[in-house]
């Protein structure tokens, strides 16, 4: 799968380049990150070990996203 393509859901609430905090959550600007913290933490969304008051979101947000979807979003965001 097509990390650009995938993240036109994510834009919304991060920003093209990652750099917005999503709703106001202050902690959680992705532009920076490495593409290994980035698909540990969308893993830990999918089974319940990573987040903050707001995981829920992300949860839904990452329950669909297979191991392949995860890996090349954290590839495509890890270069903003
Ligand atoms: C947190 C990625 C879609 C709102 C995060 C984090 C990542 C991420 C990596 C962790 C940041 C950190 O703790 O350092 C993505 C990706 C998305 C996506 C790849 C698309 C597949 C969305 C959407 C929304 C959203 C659509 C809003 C409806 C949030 C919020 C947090 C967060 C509020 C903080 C949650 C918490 O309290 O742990 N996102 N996101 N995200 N994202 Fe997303």
């Amino acid at each position: 799968s097509d990390g650009s393509s995938e993240y036109v859901k994510c834009k919304g609430c991060h920003g093209s380049d990652g750099s917005k905090a999503p709703l106001g959550v202050d902690s959680a600007i992705i532009k920076g990150q490495s593409k290994a913290e980035i698909a540990n933490k969308l893993k830990g969304y999918k089974d319940d070990t990573y987040g903050g008051a707001k995981k829920s979101i992300m949860k839904s947000q990452s329950k669909r996203l297979s191991d392949d979807d995860i890996a090349a979003l954290a590839d495509y965001i890890s270069k903003f």
